[in-house]
């Protein structure tokens, strides 16, 4: 099974998918817990172009081309070879953070998006949860990590905002694979929804 988070700059998709894959663990299963952009050798030295400098560095076409990059790499050595060993990959974003920030966000490329995903990658996750989370709140936890890997979060408030609304958007786009989990609340009660999704989930699939 492939499971996705995704969500708006510190909305605490990385948080989430470390504590699904503990419990997806504790339940005596293997578990590959990735990240996009990233999740392979490759993909991880694109991913600090990305991630890193000012805005303007890269024009949206050229993100999209990087990122596509990216996770042509983590599906051919990391995400492929899990799933052929029946393990379940736990990922942190997937193609899902490009049709809304490349796509409706950044600017207005969706269909170009679908067209090299159709081309180059063709695959969508099992499952896909959005873990919901205000933008004013989501932003503030993400500034406070100071990590460098700042270049969307400098976007801006509007800018977190209209991902907000495409991620929703998108969840009402792929009903049956994107759920949105309310995001507010300690970690411990999002997990617990986490966990409740991935649960009908697995039972739906076995
Ligand atoms: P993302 O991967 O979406 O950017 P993270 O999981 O890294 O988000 O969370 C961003 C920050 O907020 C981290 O410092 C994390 O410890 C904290 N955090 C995550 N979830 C919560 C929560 N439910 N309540 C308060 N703080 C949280
Ligand atoms: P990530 O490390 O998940 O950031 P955060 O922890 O702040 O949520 O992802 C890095 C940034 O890359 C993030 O701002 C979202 C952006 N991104 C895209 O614009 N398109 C993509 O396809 C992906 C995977 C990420």
């Amino acid at each position: 099974m492939f499971i996705s988070l995704e969500g708006i700059d510190g909305s605490g998709k990385s948080t989430q998918a470390r504590l699904l894959a503990d419990h997806l663990r504790a339940s005596g299963r293997e578990v590959v817990l990735t990240r996009e952009p990233g999740g392979s050798p490759g993909a991880e030295e694109i991913r600090r172009l990305l991630v890193e400098g000012a805005g303007e560095r890269w024009s949206p076409g050229t993100e999209l081309l990087l990122f596509t990059a990216a996770r042509r790499d983590h599906l051919e050595r990391t995400i492929r070879p899990a799933l052929a060993r029946g393990a379940v990959v736990v990922s942190d974003r997937f193609a899902d953070s490009t049709r809304v920030y490349q796509g409706a966000a950044r600017a207005d490329l969706r269909a170009t998006v679908d067209r090299l995903h159709d081309l180059m990658i063709g695959v969508e996750p099992d499952l896909t949860l959005v873990i919901d989370a205000d933008p004013a709140v989501a932003l503030g936890r993400g500034k406070a990590r100071g990590a460098g890997e700042d270049r969307f979060e400098n976007m801006g408030l509007p800018f977190q905002a209209r991902l907000r609304a495409g991620f929703l958007a998108l969840a009402a786009e792929a009903p049956d694979r994107v759920r949105v989990v309310d995001g507010s609340g300690s970690a411990e009660d999002v997990a617990a929804r986490v966990r409740a999704a991935v649960g009908a989930a697995l039972a739906a699939a076995t």
